[in-house]
């Protein structure tokens, strides 16, 4: 755990300029000393979201990993995490959608338990941002965690316990403003071109804020008007956890009270594809949301990329 008074001895910072501008007081970093690693914690995830589904992984038909730090290039992370849980039947591949990839990944499953094609997923999102991170970058290095969470969805005869709808998407146009310019394609390590912070993530995060928040309020309000529901028809809402004051500025204008949100941005700072899954395992665990609840998911990432959904639990 690394608090903002500790990146303050390193970096020109201060646990106020932190916490007023990000909402962030603390973070989870990796130990790399004790072999923590995306896969890990990943595989530490889908172990317990088998056991909160009474689950094994011989049951799973598809395992879908939302990450942009997977441990290795090939194999990906979700065939790795296959072969620890043996999950023997299923089809497995990481998607690279940024802070979107679990919103991705769920919309992916949705689709294939809809159409008959699988009667359950493991979807899957996580991170270790901390390998990505520039620690000499103020702008970001305060504002990203690693970690990760996941669910099981399985095919179901309720009208009631269903997911409503996925709305997913993306500007490819808008790519430079969040990178990490890293690539086997265009710049591999071994060139002489290639920069030792190709690695690294790179943020505008001025023109991040604004359009993170118009593009997250924008696809809430059309899934909503969608489903010809109100914001007051949902029981509870998780918007991605970036930065509180992107958050606050979203339930502004949707109209959503403090006291309908999760956040946890506080203690894990910005983790990416493991920011939504987090949130929903804490808030079912501490009973906030139950059984029959409306919950209206939205996140947004590098691509750009955002997403929302629509579920009743
Ligand atoms: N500590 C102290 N000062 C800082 C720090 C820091 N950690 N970081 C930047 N500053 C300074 C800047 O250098 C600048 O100084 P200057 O005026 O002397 O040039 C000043 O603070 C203001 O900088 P801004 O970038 O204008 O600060 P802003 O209020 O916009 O906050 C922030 C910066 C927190 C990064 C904000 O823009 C933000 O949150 N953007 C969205 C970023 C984000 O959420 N990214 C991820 C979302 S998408 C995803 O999750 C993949």
């Amino acid at each position: 755990m690394v608090t903002n008074n500790d990146l303050a001895k390193f970096i020109d910072t201060s646990d106020e300029w932190i916490r007023t501008r990000t909402g962030i007081e603390e973070r989870r970093l990796a130990d790399r000393s004790k072999g923590e690693t995306t896969l890990t914690f990943a595989h530490q995830a889908a172990v317990k979201a088998l056991e909160m589904a009474h689950l094994s992984g011989e049951q799973i038909d598809m395992i879908v990993m939302g990450t942009v730090t997977p441990d290795t290039v090939m194999p990906c992370t979700a065939n790795q995490i296959q072969a620890k849980i043996g999950a023997t039947r299923a089809f497995t591949f990481d998607l690279q959608a940024a802070c979107s990839g679990f919103l991705y990944g769920y919309s992916i499953a949705d689709q294939y338990i809809r159409t008959g094609t699988i009667e359950r997923a493991l979807v899957l999102g996580g991170e270790t941002l901390s390998t990505v991170m520039n620690w000499q970058d103020r702008s970001t290095c305060v504002l990203f965690g690693d970690g990760a969470g996941g669910v099981v969805l399985q095919r179901t005869t309720s009208e009631r316990s269903r997911v409503i709808a996925t709305k997913l998407f993306s500007d490819g146009r808008l790519g430079e403003i969040l990178s990490i310019p890293h690539g086997y394609g265009k710049v591999p390590p071994h060139v002489p071109e290639y920069r030792n912070d190709h690695h690294k993530v790179q943020m505008r995060g001025n023109e991040l804020f604004k359009v993170a928040v118009r593009n997250m309020v924008d696809a809430a309000s059309q899934v909503l008007w969608e489903n010809q529901l109100k914001t007051t028809d949902v029981d509870f809402f998780i918007f991605h956890q970036a930065n509180l004051r992107i958050i606050d500025m979203c339930a502004k204008s949707l109209d959503v009270p403090r006291e309908k949100m999760w956040l946890n941005l506080q203690k894990y700072g910005n983790t990416s594809a493991a920011t939504l899954p987090s949130c929903l395992d804490e808030a079912w665990r501490s009973g906030r949301v139950k059984k029959g609840d409306l919950i209206l998911m939205v996140t947004f990432g590098g691509g750009l990329t955002w997403a929302t959904t629509l579920v009743r639990l």
